[in-house]
């Protein structure tokens, strides 16, 4: 296992999960991917994370992202325990969810880190773009569970910038005003990217109205 970095291209795998066997870049096509690990089946704060990802499934979907699973346990662990996640979250889990009892792919991505849990895979969450290069990356205890609206706050950033040359400031939330990337840097340039206007606090700290949203 390498050390992945932002920009990487993630390593490609195959393997068994709940829908059947993948090829990842495969699956992925020219979608954006989330590929998340939970510690262990059968536990609950992993039971309410999986309930909560599928159902944000419209979420996920609007944003052109596949979501993928992964922990240590077999197949028919993960099959038995998603029954227990839809009947306690309401939920109707359809995202695969990849078995790696030999914990191949947990290594590759380097889930597994051993002073805080000895065999089993922490809380990562990979953010893969289109070109299927690691955009972001999170990392959480056992003992937290993830903030899903956080993630796709993460991923509506990542798309604003890739879609509108503008960065998000601290604690953005949508509807917020959004930053013009300090390469930009010609103000006819700024004029046409930016139609709705921009406030200039300092010539490096330029605020505009979210592009893909029309002026209040
Ligand atoms: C849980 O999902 O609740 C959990 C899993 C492993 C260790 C601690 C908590």
């Amino acid at each position: 296992m390498a050390t992945l970095h932002l920009g990487d291209i993630v390593p490609d795998f195959e393997t068994e999960t709940t829908s059947g066997t993948i090829r990842f870049h495969d699956w992925l096509g020219s979608s954006w991917g989330l590929l998340f690990s939970h510690p262990a089946d059968f536990t609950p704060v992993c039971t309410t994370e999986l309930g909560r990802v599928a159902n944000l499934n419209e979420e996920f979907k609007k944003r052109n992202v596949k979501c993928l699973a992964i922990s240590v346990d077999p197949l028919d662990s993960h099959k038995k325990w998603i029954n227990d996640i839809n009947e306690t979250q309401n939920a109707n889990v359809q995202f695969p969810i990849i078995a790696d009892p030999e914990r191949k792919v947990a290594e590759l991505y380097d889930m597994i880190h051993p002073n805080a849990l000895a065999t089993q895979t922490v809380r990562s969450v990979y953010f893969i773009d289109p070109n299927k290069k690691l955009r972001a990356q999170i990392t959480y205890p056992a003992s937290t569970g993830r903030n899903f609206a956080e993630i796709l706050r993460v991923i509506d950033s990542l798309q604003l910038t890739d879609n509108y040359q503008v960065a998000t400031p601290a604690d953005w939330q949508q509807g917020d005003e959004c930053v013009i990337v300090p390469s930009i840097k010609d103000p006819e340039e700024i004029q046409t990217k930016f139609p709705q206007g921009y406030r200039q606090l300092k010539p490096y700290l330029r605020m505009t109205p979210q592009p893909n949203l029309k002026k209040k």
